[in-house]
């Protein structure tokens, strides 16, 4: 099968779908992999390096010449699915609620689109999990920008001048991000804390050496199907509130992860929360993509209240550890391609809905014809 990578068009996207290892083992399976000239500059994969590795570097005119199953990073722009053979398959992390004109046009070219963002959380899939990959890395980088900008260390200090006692850090969802920002804020020496709505996170919080704030919140009826925590009713959101109020007020550091699947993140730390936070304090809002866990939170940029509270709202880690990014993310969306592969040899896609348990449920557009309900409905005009 003909396999073809392009370059990111979204602005600030440094990482690639594919490495060097990766390259090699498509071309093991028997594939051609075929690279746009220039698409891994912003990664550090020069088109010799990706030449060595085995793959055709070619300008892009090229690589749109014949149908291909495409491997990207993120949703390509309307006018790529435009200029793309009508039958391509196209698998990446798709972003569904943010990218819907450019998904019609990928329907409107008859194109069969996987996304890694829908992938069951299955044992089986594990390795394609690009959503857990790419989290691990954000849970550890968010602890790093939170001791960089709060005004004092980590850990416990005796000295003869005195003793500093730990920073303190409070973690908002325990999902895979806040479970690598809880252990990689106990290793800096921090006193750590953590809340999720999700009964089954409470074991992990504390196998890890951090104390879970527990409540009757944290009851099974938070948990909607496949393990991901689903919207609060009103009566939860203000015992959530009155539960994190006291702890947010006593924090140095809060990472807020707290994600439900295609909606807008929940508001965790609304306006009068932040009044009471420690002057110096430190938010790092890891939900800002989907509008942020905080009333404050301004997607991508930092903003300092006048109280003094300092609130990042990163969009895109991943893209800024691209080297780690592109190794982990490349083996994730190989890993599918090859499972793809197996189940249908050279990309021969029925018209039939997939029964695959892996392939079925990340199948948004199969032939250009809507497959998931989330995308329907959005086509439809539906609001996230
Ligand atoms: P996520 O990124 O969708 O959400 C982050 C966390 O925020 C979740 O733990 C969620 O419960 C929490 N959250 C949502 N609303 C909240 C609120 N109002 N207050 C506090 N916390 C709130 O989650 P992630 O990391 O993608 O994990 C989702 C599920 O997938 C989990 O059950 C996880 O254990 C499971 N999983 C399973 C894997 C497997 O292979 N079996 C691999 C990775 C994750």
């Amino acid at each position: 099968m003909r396999i073809a990578i392009f370059r990111e068009h979204q602005e600030g996207e440094r990482r690639l779908a594919t490495s060097p290892r990766t390259i090699g083992q498509l071309i093991s399976a028997g594939h051609a992999v075929f690279i746009e000239s220039g698409a891994g500059a912003h990664s550090f994969l020069t088109d010799a390096v990706l030449t060595e590795a085995g793959a055709s570097v070619l300008p892009r005119s090229e690589l749109l010449k014949e149908p291909s199953l495409v491997l990207a990073v993120r949703c390509p722009d309307a006018t790529f699915w435009k200029e793309l053979p009508s039958g391509s398959i196209c698998v990446g992390s798709m972003e569904l609620t943010k990218n819907v004109p450019a998904l019609t046009a990928a329907g409107d070219q008859k194109c069969t689109v996987f996304d890694l963002d829908l992938l069951p959380r299955i044992t089986r899939a594990q390795e394609m999990d690009a959503l857990s990959s790419m989290s691990n890395l954000a849970g550890y980088y968010a602890v790093m920008l939170g001791a960089t900008h709060v005004p004092k260390i980590f850990p416990l200090l005796m000295t003869a001048a005195g003793t500093i006692t730990p920073a303190r850090v409070l973690v908002l969802g325990a999902g895979v991000a806040g479970l690598q920002a809880i252990a990689t804020a106990k290793r800096l020496g921090a006193l750590v804390e953590a809340f999720d709505v999700r009964p089954a996170v409470k074991d992990q919080v504390e196998s890890l050496g951090a104390t879970f704030l527990s409540s009757e919140l944290t009851s099974s009826t938070a948990e909607s199907s496949g393990g991901y925590a689903g919207t609060l009713t009103e009566e939860q959101e203000k015992a959530e509130h009155a539960l994190l109020a006291e702890h947010v007020a006593t924090a140095d550091v809060v990472i807020t992860t707290a994600l439900i699947p295609q909606k807008r993140a929940p508001i965790l730390i609304p306006d009068d929360m932040l009044e009471g936070m420690k002057p110096g304090s430190v938010i790092v809002d890891l939900a800002a993509s989907m509008g942020g866990n905080c009333s404050k939170t301004s997607p991508g940029n930092t903003v300092l209240t006048d109280r003094g509270v300092t609130i990042l709202a990163p969009l895109n880690i991943p893209s800024d550890l691209v080297m780690n990014a592109t190794q982990l993310y490349a083996h994730n969306i190989t890993t599918f391609a090859q499972h793809l592969l197996k189940v249908f040899p050279d990309g021969a896609i029925p018209e039939e809905p997939l029964e695959d348990d892996i392939l079925g449920p990340s199948c948004l557009l199969q032939h250009g014809t809507p497959r998931n309900a989330a995308l329907t409905g959005l086509l439809a005009g539906e609001r996230p």
